[in-house]
């Protein structure tokens, strides 16, 4: 499977395929995701927000406008309405026909064989997303991350923890921007409930990756857009690396 190959010989970095393969098919699609196992990623991460009638739905902005042929809040649309639109078109005419995802749908195809990275996008907006989320994987028994590989990610700590609450067994990540101003006792106080901090690429150190994962977390860097900034991080020591591009990290194995 796509879970048990390596980049570098090592089971680091692993390859997070950033809304799928999306460079090459359209973001946050089954296409995209799809793309991406045939890449050769091991991890896909995807957005979550929730339609009107609380369906949790994969799609990273908070309206439809510019990734599909609609127009609205995805808060604002049932998931009936927001699965007529197109979300292939925009990207090429070869994908016309993709639509929105469902979070069930993605996680009853690629739950466990493929490892997911999901996100809660602005979890405030959507009141109850964490019990829903949660739901969903506790019914599918996708709720122990040490065998459905799935691990929830945000930028807000107090939704992360609510989660957590709900599923004890969970791994949770913390997204962060200028990770080099964390310290010790931040982090000590993220790892009471956090298995990750996923900072983005933007002035993060060495030093910064090795204060994380001293605290006992690992680290998945976003957004790397070249061989030159994932061999940087790789030196660095990053546990994963998120990119739009499976591919080129593929391309560097052989001179790591
Ligand atoms: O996974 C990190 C990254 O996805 C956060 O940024 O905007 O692509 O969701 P964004
Ligand atoms: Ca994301």
């Amino acid at each position: 499977t796509a879970g048990a190959q390596t980049v570098s010989g090592s089971d680091k970095p692993l390859v997070v395929a950033h809304r799928g393969a999306s460079l090459h098919a359209p973001e946050n699609t089954m296409a995209a995701f799809h793309k991406a196992v045939e890449m050769g990623a091991h991890v896909i991460e995807l957005d979550v927000r929730l339609t009107k009638d609380g369906i949790p739905v994969v799609i990273h902005d908070a309206k439809v406008n510019r990734t599909t042929s609609g127009k609205g809040k995805v808060a604002g649309l049932t998931f009936k309405q927001l699965r007529e639109l197109d979300a292939g078109l925009y990207f090429h005419p070869s994908f016309a026909g993709e639509r929105i995802p469902s979070l069930a749908e993605v996680l009853d195809t690629f739950s466990p064989v493929t490892r997911l990275l999901i996100e809660l996008k602005d979890p405030k907006q959507y009141p109850g997303i964490e019990k829903a989320v949660a739901g969903m994987l506790k019914e599918r028994s996708l709720d122990n991350s040490a065998s459905s590989g799935i691990v929830v990610q945000s930028f807000d700590r107090s939704s992360l923890q609510k989660l957590k609450e709900l599923l004890p067994q969970l791994s949770i990540g913390i997204l962060v921007t200028g990770a080099g101003k964390l310290r010790t006792r931040e982090l000590k106080k993220i790892a009471q409930y956090a298995d990750y901090i996923n900072p983005s690429r933007k002035g993060l150190s060495t030093w910064t990756i090795r204060l994380i994962q001293a605290n006992g977390m690992k680290v998945y860097v976003w957004d790397i857009r070249s061989e030159r900034q994932a061999a940087a991080m790789i030196k660095a020591g990053a546990d994963g690396i998120m990119t739009k591009n499976p591919e080129f990290l593929h391309s560097l194995k052989n001179r790591l």
